[in-house]
């Protein structure tokens, strides 16, 4: 049995409840208790059970929304559009027999890691399994961030062999999403992406656990060659195009890098 295929039954051991301590990290601010974002904070902080030992982080929900973050609004036009596209994407996902999707844009900015996040939280309230969101923008991690929580280490830390996957995942105090960080920022990311550490890691999320989805935010394409490298696992993409921003030019050139690759549709963010 691989070190990773033990680290893995440890982990899903510990979140089936059989062994761990739930770790909570106190740090995060909690809103105001009397705001309907409580008790939303409430709605979503039932934790379940089967996250035992995963570091749970208290997120302060209202710092969410400032971020953009507002699948876990119910009552919002935006989750509205987030609910259609999750329901495409289950459809396309099933047709291709894939439980993965990444997530990559043109040009920086464009709005990969808040659509990753919109989409993660929107598909772990439809789904009977988890959402698994991994940052694998390594050079720039922002997940953590966006979502509130510090993580000092992450995937790039285990593509380097210094962290067990065991020991990084982390439930941001919502059912049934689970966060895998970046780690620390690393300029040579597309060697360690394209690693065989990395395809088996891929390859061992995505078959040990046929009910889950698994979303990976990702670097531009036209920036670097990380996205690509990282396409080469993943079973659908999605390309992230900024409205009024990014340019058919570049549009065109990103579709041509994915010419034979699984590119499932086009979401265009920012839109007035
Ligand atoms: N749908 C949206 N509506 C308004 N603002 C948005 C939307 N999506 C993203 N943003 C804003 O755009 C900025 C970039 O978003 P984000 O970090 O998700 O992009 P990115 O493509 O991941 O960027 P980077 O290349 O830096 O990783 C942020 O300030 C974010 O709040
Ligand atoms: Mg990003």
């Amino acid at each position: 049995m691989s070190k990773l295929r033990k680290a893995l039954d440890k982990a899903k051991e510990a979140r089936e409840g059989l062994a761990g301590d739930i770790i909570i990290d106190d740090n995060i601010s909690s809103p105001l208790k009397t705001s309907p974002i409580k008790k939303r904070e409430e709605r979503f902080e039932k934790i379940n059970p089967a996250y035992h030992h995963t570091t749970i982080k208290h997120i302060d929900f209202q710092n969410l929304e400032n971020n953009k973050i507002i699948s876990i609004c119910h009552e919002n036009a935006v989750a509205d559009q987030l609910k259609i596209l999750r329901t495409q994407i289950l459809s396309q996902l099933k047709k291709l027999q894939g439980n993965s999707l990444l997530i990559t844009s043109a040009n920086p900015g464009e709005g990969r890691t808040v659509t990753a996040i919109n989409l993660a939280i929107s598909l772990s309230q439809q789904i009977d399994g988890t959402v698994l969101l991994v940052d694998a923008d390594l050079r720039k991690p922002s997940i953590h961030s966006l979502l509130g929580f510090d993580a000092e280490n992450g995937l790039s830390d285990y593509l380097r062999g210094k962290a067990q996957i065991a020991d990084l995942l982390v439930n941001p105090g919502m059912h049934r999403l689970v966060v895998l960080p970046g780690g620390k920022p690393i300029p040579n990311s597309s060697e360690l992406l394209g690693s065989p550490r990395m395809e088996d890691l891929v390859n061992e999320l995505k078959e040990r656990y046929a009910d889950r989805i698994i979303i990976f935010d990702s670097p531009p394409l036209l920036t670097s060659a990380d996205s690509l490298v990282l396409s080469r696992f993943i079973d659908g993409i999605l390309i992230v195009v900024e409205a009024e921003k990014t340019t058919r030019e570049n549009l065109k050139r990103a579709t041509e890098l994915l010419r034979d690759k699984p590119v499932i549709g086009t979401i265009l963010n920012k839109t007035k």
